[in-house]
């Protein structure tokens, strides 16, 4: 069975053809960065526009590299939440739209089990069950997994998401937008000499805050500001010190997580989970250990149409689909899933 997926929930326009048997054997992505990146970040309703532009134009041409024509997609997935509700709703309407044209049935996919499944799109996928660390822009979530659609939440941010902070870090540090990517990028040139905190990690849980690490960094950068003396070392190594305090962290909870789980298998993803620093400090847990651990290839880690046509596809088979309404939900927690 061949399914579309379409991915519209930020700034990404993602499209991907994949097969129940086959795998996934096409996916496009047209990234917003360039247009929003002149107002230092997502500007919702350009996001909207801008996937209306490019949403139809990928279908087509996803279709025509596939050497397929709408007669041989059997169901059609979208991202449904949580997003941008403008953004989301391009996504909702032109599937549904589609769906209702061909006579298929259409399903809507929540954006953070897409991240979750990614690693299956890739050669040796995790079995079931697991921990999923989602580290994304919007959200910081520990998750058990116990099959498709079998979420278990064990622990999540109380404040703001890893990528938030990390966007805001950046922000801080005269970084444009996309934030992680760049301070990720300037604290490689960095040496972590300053010792940032690692939040929440001296008690029991498996909850997260990022918001103090975001304070930490803005008082350090505001006293760099009134030395006389400082250098662009100083920002590279204020980077270097605030990346090493999330990856530590994350590595510190995701311990936890699989301790207290007793599994033995790790899954990372989301957009912070392409971060060099996140993927060595979680190898070198996992080894310790003795567990595995699974990534999605780079691309596939920040948002893509692959990963919904992927989830969708599960659940499509599994028998669930859409009613005719568009449904779209920028508020939407992982839990009401299981
Ligand atoms: O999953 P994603 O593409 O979109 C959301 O669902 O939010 O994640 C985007 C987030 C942004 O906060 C971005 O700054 C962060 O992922 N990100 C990174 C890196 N690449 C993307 N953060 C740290 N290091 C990176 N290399
Ligand atoms: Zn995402």
């Amino acid at each position: 069975m061949y399914v579309l997926g379409i991915e519209t929930s930020c700034d990404e326009t993602g499209v991907a053809i994949y097969h129940s048997e086959r795998g996934l054997i096409n996916h496009l992505l047209h990234s917003q960065v360039e247009m929003h990146s002149e107002y230092g970040g997502v500007v919702p309703e350009l996001a909207s526009r801008d996937h209306i532009r490019k949403l139809v134009p990928l279908i087509k041409q996803s279709l025509q590299e596939s050497q397929l024509n709408g007669a041989d997609i059997k169901g059609i997935a979208y991202t449904a939440g949580p997003g941008l509700m403008g953004a989301l709703l391009v996504g909702a309407a032109t599937a549904r739209s589609l769906a209702w044209a061909w006579q298929i049935p259409a399903i809507a996919v929540h954006h953070m089990e897409g991240h979750l499944l990614a690693p299956m799109l890739e050669g040796n996928p995790p079995e079931f069950p697991f921990v999923a660390l989602l580290i994304s822009g919007g959200h910081t979530l520990l998750v058990k997994v116990e099959g498709i659609g079998l979420y278990r939440l064990l622990g999540e941010s109380l404040d703001d998401a890893a990528g938030e902070a990390f966007d805001k870090t950046a922000k801080m540090l005269g970084l444009g937008y996309p934030g992680g990517p760049k301070l990720a990028a300037l604290a490689e040139h960095g040496e972590p000499r300053i010792k940032f905190p690692r939040p929440m990690t001296d008690r029991p849980g498996l909850d997260f805050s990022f918001s103090g690490l975001k304070t930490f960094a803005l008082n350090t950068i505001n006293a760099l500001e009134l030395n006389p003396n400082k250098t662009a070392q100083d920002r590279a190594n204020i980077a270097a010190a605030f990346q090493q305090a999330v990856a530590e962290t994350l590595s510190i909870k995701c311990k936890r997580a699989l301790q207290q789980t007793g599994l033995k298998r790790l899954v990372v993803a989301g957009g912070v989970s392409a971060n060099k620093q996140i993927r060595s400090s979680l190898t070198e847990m996992t080894a310790k250990e003795h567990a595995q651990l699974y990534f999605p290839r780079l691309e596939f880690c920040t948002d893509n149409g692959a990963m919904i046509a992927y989830a969708g596809c599960q659940r499509l088979m599994a028998g669930q689909q859409q009613g005719l309404e568009i449904f779209a939900r920028p508020r939407w927690p992982i839990s009401e899933l299981y």
